[in-house]
């Protein structure tokens, strides 16, 4: 087989690089591990800035997410018993739109499948040849027997523990990483939220997010020891440790029910430079990880995506090398910036093992100046509705 352009993943970095490219009358492959089923059945953060939107909307499977999808204005910082909002629209005039990846991914497969472009799904072993020259070839199994796609360029769409940044040489990539020692143990539960908007507390029992997919969907989370089981925690456990976490007017508002998933999830800052390898490029959780504190992991694979899909577009449009040459440095210094605001985050929000009274008392000032400065907040307001292109 031949194409112009094979996307390893199906995630929603390669699924909305593939949707561009084909309405752009780019020809793409994309290969996915999995099946379609699993890879919807994966539960991920739900917070779309505005350059996202406009970029789901330039891929044309923008219409449910602004139907469905809750426009937020800001959100609540919630400390020393206090709530206090950071109202983006009123410091940036701009605002998010609190939308879950599973439904952005669903809406990009059934693009996709409407376009009529070709997924392979369940393709094992998939492996990478010949990158650094001008024929580079992608290889698989599937059904028991070998396949070869050749094509021009590669885009390594395969998430962290995917196979593309991994066949980049050790002396051509440079790792940066921190691992934090703790963890998010999340819940899912058909009850309304706590909250109009999502409300990030620091509690000395460690940190709480109250997030929510819909009017009728909360998401809730509390910081967790790396140690702890899912097992361990029954919902009424959950609830009970949340509400210590929340102030009076959160807990008389929450309302408990059953959650339908639950699951930990371990908080890492990465970043792997450079974004290019010949005819390959990362995109996305393959390139770069971020705690969710900041809501940016499905924002950066899309701020990738558009920067992608412009350097492959110059190159058969317009004959122009510039974008792909570009490409890495240009992903990378955005990345950066959502690394920097979303381990800021993490950092003024959680409760580290170990910290000082002296680290303590600087996690304590940061937040009361954060909500004292119209400065401050404008910060926190830019970085979380998204930084420009
Ligand atoms: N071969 C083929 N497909 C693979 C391989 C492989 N060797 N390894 C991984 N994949 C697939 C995975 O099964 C997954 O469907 O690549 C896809 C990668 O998708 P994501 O992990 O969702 O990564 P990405 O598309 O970059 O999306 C980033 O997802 O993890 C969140 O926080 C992250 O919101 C961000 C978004
Ligand atoms: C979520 O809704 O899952 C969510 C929202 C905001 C975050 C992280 C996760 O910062």
């Amino acid at each position: 087989m031949r194409t112009q352009v094979a996307i390893i993943g199906a995630g929603p970095a390669g699924l909305l690089l593939g949707q561009l490219l084909t309405r752009h009358g780019i020809d793409n492959v994309i290969l996915e591990r999995q099946t379609g089923d699993y890879v919807l059945g994966r539960i991920r953060a739900g917070v779309v800035e505005q350059g996202t939107a406009d970029l789901l909307d330039e891929a044309g499977v923008g219409a449910r997410m602004h139907a469905e999808g809750l426009a937020h204005d800001g959100i609540e910082l919630a400390f020393a018993g206090e709530r206090h909002r950071i109202d983006f629209h009123t410091l940036i005039g701009r605002r998010v739109i609190v939308y879950g990846q599973t439904e952005i991914t669903r809406d990009l497969m059934e693009g996709r499948a409407a376009a009529g472009a070709q997924t392979i799904y369940e393709a094992e072993d998939v492996s990478l040849h010949d990158v650094t020259g001008d024929r580079p070839r992608v290889r698989y199994h599937k059904d028991g027997a070998d396949h070869e796609i050749e094509c021009d360029f590669i885009a390594g769409c395969d998430g962290y523990h995917g196979v593309s940044r991994k066949s980049i040489p050790d002396s051509v990539l440079k790792h940066y990483e921190r691992v934090y020692p703790f963890g998010w143990l999340g819940i899912l539960v058909d009850r309304p939220p706590v909250s109009d908007e999502l409300i990030y507390a620091n509690h000395e029992r460690g940190f709480a997010l109250c997030s929510m997919r819909s009017q009728t969907r909360s998401r809730l989370y509390i910081q967790c020891s790396l140690d702890d089981k899912v097992e361990d925690w029954s919902d009424a456990r959950f609830y009970e440790e949340l509400k210590r976490r929340l102030d009076s007017a959160a807990v008389a508002r929450l309302q408990e029910g059953p959650s339908f998933e639950k699951s930990i999830a371990p908080l890492r800052s990465f970043v792997a430079e450079p974004m290019r390898h010949g005819r390959l490029f990362l995109a996305g959780d393959a390139a770069h990880i971020v705690p969710p504190t900041g809501a940016k992991g499905l924002n950066l694979a899309a701020s990738d995506v558009r920067y992608l899909w412009q350097a492959l577009t110059d190159f058969y449009k317009r004959k122009s090398s510039a974008g792909i040459d570009g490409y890495s440095a240009a992903a990378l210094a955005r990345v950066w910036k959502a690394e920097r605001f979303s381990w800021w985050m993490t950092s003024m929000l959680h409760r580290f093992p170990g910290s000082s009274d002296f680290d303590q008392k600087m996690q304590e000032t940061e937040l009361a100046y954060l909500v004292s400065s119209q400065a401050a907040m404008t910060s926190l307001a830019e970085n979380y509705v998204g930084l420009p292109y």
